[in-house]
């Protein structure tokens, strides 16, 4: 069995994927929110998860947050920290603690579109389409090998709005699917890069005119 601890700061709609998805062989030990008003702490403590709340607030340094954090989330001796929908910067300490058992979902398809405004800025580059990646974290924001990638098509009527929900029902597939690969140990980092893991070359070759 492996241990899964979750970071959330806001409604957790990812978190409660993840949790739905029922992966076999995983535990979701806890889940953790860095602000105690974060909606999707409700919904994990009624679902009988345990949760905790490490509010950064409290902190005047972001190394002593993540330090701290870094205590909270080892009691649950975690194989795999999920961030979903964790809106803090992470130390390089920190990035370097969690290497290789720390994954981010963010919406758009990097490298393009690192941090925050993604599918407006998507929108205002005229992109044909956007997306979501999961990718392990590393100390470099919105970088680290990429593990997964959904794509959508952007509509000439989309705003930021429509073609986030739109992302975010894929997001929803997306990240669990690539969490139920960790936990089969099919996630290998080879020179920087995660390897596809299928038997027989597929190709998604999609004209979006
Ligand atoms: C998602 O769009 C995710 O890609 C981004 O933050 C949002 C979190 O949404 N990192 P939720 O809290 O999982 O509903």
């Amino acid at each position: 069995m492996k241990n899964i601890v979750i970071l959330i700061s806001g409604r957790g709609s990812n978190m409660q994927a993840i949790v739905e998805a029922d992966i076999s062989g995983a535990h979701i030990a806890a889940v953790i929110a860095n602000r105690p008003d974060a909606a999707g702490l409700t919904w994990a403590a009624a679902r009988g998860l345990t949760t905790a709340v490490l509010d950064h607030k409290l902190f005047s340094q972001r190394e002593t947050f993540d330090a701290e954090l870094a205590k909270l989330i080892d009691h649950y001796q975690p194989d795999l920290v999920v961030l979903a929908g964790f809106m803090r910067i992470l130390s390089a300490d920190f990035t370097r603690h969690y290497a290789g058992r720390l994954l981010n979902i963010h919406p758009s398809l990097l490298p393009a579109f690192t941090g925050l405004h993604t599918h407006q800025r998507a929108i205002d580059m005229g992109c044909k389409v956007a997306g979501c990646t999961v990718h392990f974290v590393t100390a470099e924001l919105d970088h680290g090998p990429i593990v997964a990638q959904g794509v959508v098509s952007v509509q000439d009527d989309d705003n930021a709005d429509s073609l986030a929900s739109r992302i975010l029902k894929l997001e929803h597939q997306l990240y669990p699917a690539a969490i139920r690969r960790f936990v089969a140990g099919e996630l290998n980092i080879v020179a920087g890069k995660v390897a596809s893991g299928k038997q027989t070359p597929s190709e998604l070759m999609v004209p979006v005119l």
